[in-house]
């Protein structure tokens, strides 16, 4: 059984390197969009459906059988659109509003995400589905997709939007990009006995399982 992983980076790459880990048994294919289209971060909806479409259809043409879309840009704003254009299951990464809100006792979460992602009409939907009477702080993460792929994101950075986050009392931390995957643990270090540090690659394997059961 194949599957691909698809980002605009290497945050999916994180996310593909959890799937081979916890399920050996499957062929992972990743595939980004580096350097042509990367970052996504600040592009529109319609720019990034043409920059992804070519990519996910390559990955069908592969034989996958299933794709995760571990990019949280793409899929807070174009996974109705991708599923209409292709036929194969698309496992969805969306940030973790609703366990984050579900998980606060401060009332307080922060979600660190794309200003794409941010600006989504999914990701609002999921704060008012999920996070009624919670309080919804957004970092400026701007530049930390591109920071994170250029291996040039340093510590004072991350503290620079983590701080006030936890200083005005959230106690989760939602990673809702998978660049972010890769600065966790650091993101753990700062948030250390005030917040924890919510990422889904736990959920999206146990989804993509689901997923593939449904195939068998
Ligand atoms: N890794 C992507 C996400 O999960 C976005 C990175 C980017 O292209 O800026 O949102």
């Amino acid at each position: 059984m194949k599957i691909g992983v698809f980002d605009s980076g290497i945050g999916g790459l994180s996310v593909a390197r959890a799937i081979k880990k916890a399920r050996p048994d499957i062929e992972v294919i990743f595939r980004h969009d580096m350097p042509e289209h990367f970052p996504y971060a600040t592009k529109t909806p319609d720019e990034i459906f043409t920059f992804v479409v070519p990519v996910l259809q390559s990955l069908i043409d592969d034989g996958c059988v299933v794709i995760v879309v571990a990019c949280n840009t793409v899929s807070t704003t174009l996974i109705g659109r991708l599923r209409q254009q292709f036929d194969i299951p698309l496992v969805a990464i969306e940030p973790m509003v609703k366990p984050a809100a579900s998980m606060t006792k401060q009332k307080i979460i922060a979600v660190c995400a794309t200003p794409t992602t941010l600006a989504s009409p999914r990701y609002a939907e999921l704060k008012e589905l999920y996070a009624q009477g919670i309080t919804v702080l957004e970092p400026d993460c701007e530049d930390w997709s591109r920071l994170i792929e250029q291996n040039a994101m340093t510590e004072a950075r991350l503290r620079q939007e983590i701080e006030p986050a936890l200083a005005a009392g959230a106690d989760i931390v939602v990673l809702g990009c998978t660049h972010y995957h890769w600065v966790e643990e650091a993101i753990r270090q700062i948030a250390e006995g005030r917040a924890y540090v919510l990422q889904p690659e736990e959920a999206i394997i146990n989804r993509l399982t689901q997923v593939l059961a449904q195939l068998a």
